[in-house]
């Protein structure tokens, strides 16, 4: 069997293999004809309100930095630990094989990792996105686990790569979504083992596709000839929560899951995904389902927004189609002025676009939710040079595609009417004191070398200003008239990262960027109830460099207002941080700590994904 290499790279890495840029890269001549960074404050000057707050020189001093935080912001670090402000606390909720059942308690060992057996029953590695619900009294806690390290889960002789339907199981069994029941007794919140509540929902959960797509001929398989039944949800990243109290769970990389052991289907689709060769994990060779040259529509099926009721532990999870099919980093819902359900979202790939969905009919707290994420329209963002934007639709007419294929291959829509590509749209966050919103552009280091699968423009645009981008940016926007349904908005950018102890130009970053916050790939981001936003990165914590002085993955405090930034929290080198929700009171965070390195967080044996709580000392609120 040919040995995969790839279990170990990044996804953007995994991109970047499958499909290599041309050489002439250097960073030196990137810079060399990169803007100023005078010439970019000049410009940002020139832009809204708040990004005038650039030149203000409010950041000029570290006192400054502190204002209006409710914690001193801490030092980098680059130790496998955990860094909270003085005054504040953390301790592990729960770790990649904690049990959620009793029967599942011996589940993990620091030799072995995860028993296969007990797969399902344990919380799965690698966790990403989690909201946090209510229900009777009860805090229930619904939480992503995005993908697996088949070298931590596997034995050393299979040297990442499976073996074994058995070792595809194991895998697939860690990946997917947790809901989990937790609760403070005393000693700080823990997992409640055993609680009714408590569900595992994995590659091999039946769930149902909904939406226009359902049924289509794109979406049947031999063993769903209706194309309405679909096993699992896959590479689970950022997530988002309804008005209405259910857990949204957004499908990533699931590309990467797919793979050819014979002839390749015809489709333009498969190339613009991603999706074709060898599958990064070999579950081709081991689970049909997996294999296109076997199973051409299985990959159609996944790469969407999948609806789960947390609060019904034998609730079908619902894929729904109509929010469109591509890398969804997360899905960030609010209600309009005018009453429609809006749900902004990201795709994760160089290049790619930034999504807009706003449903047909209009939504009354309590009253019925029947269509709401089914019937609607798909929107790219196309952002103009001089700090304007407009929403552009998918539709037949605006596309030349079917309604059914505009689900199923979104990208080529937004291709078609000429979105604007973006530096990997990650997490949107909406402000909730404020009719605004906010996408974390993490980094792409082929702006202006390399187009994306689409052959898309990728030169410098207003929001992705830099080439070679390898700090990632902010950006945000207002819709028109305070509606999030309005089809027009202004943007500017909230933060550009940069490093200026080793940049005096556009790599320097925004002037809220300094010594003592710096930082690179935003990604996660959540605002918290007082109208703060929380920012997580998922970037190079090699801490020399041009990332020299940044450290691990960090959290950082952004006040929308000022533009002050302030560094909260410091994760274990290795890992990033991503995912964010609050206990019911307030007082407690659950922050996600994803791929960490060395042997956190048990001090022997393998390092373990792991949530954690973090809260003040003296029991104040703190989101
Ligand atoms: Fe799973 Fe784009 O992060
Ligand atoms: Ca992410
Ligand atoms: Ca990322």
């Amino acid at each position: 069997m040919q040995k995969h290499d790839s279990s170990d790279l990044s996804w953007d890495e995994f991109d970047e293999m499958r499909d290599p840029r041309p050489e002439e890269n250097g960073f030196d001549a990137v810079v060399d004809r990169a803007i100023s960074r005078r010439g970019f404050l000049g410009g940002a000057l020139a832009f809204g309100s708040g990004a005038a707050v650039f030149g203000s020189g409010l950041f000029d001093s570290a006192a400054a930095m502190t204002k209006g935080f409710k914690f001193q912001p801490i030092d980098i670090a680059t130790d496998y630990d955990i860094h909270v402000p003085e005054g504040y606390d953390w301790k592990v909720l729960t770790r990649w094989g904690d049990a959620l059942f009793s029967e599942a308690k011996d589940a993990y060992s620091p030799e072995t990792g995860v028993s296969v057996d007990m797969s399902d029953k344990v919380f799965g590695e690698n966790t990403d996105g989690m909201e946090l619900f209510e229900v009777d009294g009860k805090q229930l806690i619904a939480v992503n686990s995005e993908y697996v390290r088949p070298k931590l889960n596997l034995p050393a002789d299979a040297e990442g790569t499976p073996r074994s339907a058995d070792e595809v199981k194991l895998l697939k069994n860690l990946q997917g979504v947790t809901v989990m029941e937790v609760a403070d007794n005393g000693n700080g919140y823990e997992v409640v083992v055993d609680s009714p509540y408590n569900r595992r929902i994995t590659h091999d959960t039946e769930m149902m596709l909904a939406g226009p797509l359902a049924g289509h001929d794109l979406v049947k398989t031999k063993a769903d000839p209706e194309g309405r039944t679909v096993l699992g949800t896959m590479n689970n990243c950022g997530s988002g929560k309804t008005l209405w109290g259910t857990y949204l769970t957004c499908e990533e990389n699931f590309n990467g899951y797919f793979g050819a052991t014979g002839e390749m289907p015809v489709g333009d689709g498969y190339k613009r995904y991603g999706i074709g060769g060898e599958g990064r994990y070999a579950y081709e060779k081991f689970d049909p389902r997996y294999d296109i040259s076997n199973e051409p529509n299985e990959p159609h099926r996944h790469g969407f927004i999948t609806e789960i009721d947390p609060t019904d532990p034998t609730s079908t999870p619902v894929k729904r189609t109509a929010l469109g099919r591509f890398k969804h980093e997360n899905a960030e819902m609010v209600h309009a002025k005018d009453g429609r359900i809006v749900v902004y979202m990201g795709d994760d790939e160089r290049g790619e676009y930034l999504y807009r969905y706003v449903s047909n009919g209009t939504y009354v707290e309590g009253g019925s939710t029947e269509g709401l994420l089914d019937d609607g329209t798909l929107y790219v963002a196309k952002f103009n040079d001089d700090q304007t934007g407009e929403w552009l639709a998918l539709t037949p007419e605006t596309t030349g595609m079917s309604a059914a294929e505009i689900l199923a291959f979104t990208r080529m829509g937004a291709s078609a009417v000429k979105g604007t590509t973006m530096d990997r749209p990650e997490w949107v966050a909406a402000n909730p004191l404020k009719v605004e919103a906010y996408c974390a552009l993490t980094n792409n280091k082929n702006r202006g070398k390399k187009p994306n699968k689409g052959g898309d423009d990728i030169s410098v645009n207003g929001p992705n200003p830099r080439e070679t981008n390898n700090y990632g940016q902010i950006v945000r926007w207002t819709p028109a008239d305070e509606n999030h349904a309005s089809d027009s908005f202004t943007w500017d950018l909230y933060v550009m990262a940069g490093n200026p102890t080793v940049y005096n130009n556009a790599y320097a970053g925004s002037a809220n960027v300094n010594e003592g916050n710096m930082f690179n790939s935003p990604d996660g981001m959540a605002f918290s109830s007082d109208g703060m936003l929380w920012i997580q990165t998922d970037g190079n914590d090699k801490n020399e460099g041009e990332f020299a002085g940044m450290g691990n993955n960090q959290m950082l405090v952004g006040n929308p207002e000022t533009g002050e930034i302030a560094r909260f929290m410091t994760v274990p080198k290795g890992a990033e941080v991503t995912g964010l929700c609050w206990s019911a009171d307030k007082k407690v965070a659950f922050v996600g700590v994803q791929h960490p390195g060395g042997q956190w967080p048990d001090g022997n044996g393998k390092p373990r994904s792991s949530v954690v709580s973090v809260w003040r000392k003296d029991g104040e609120m703190i989101g």
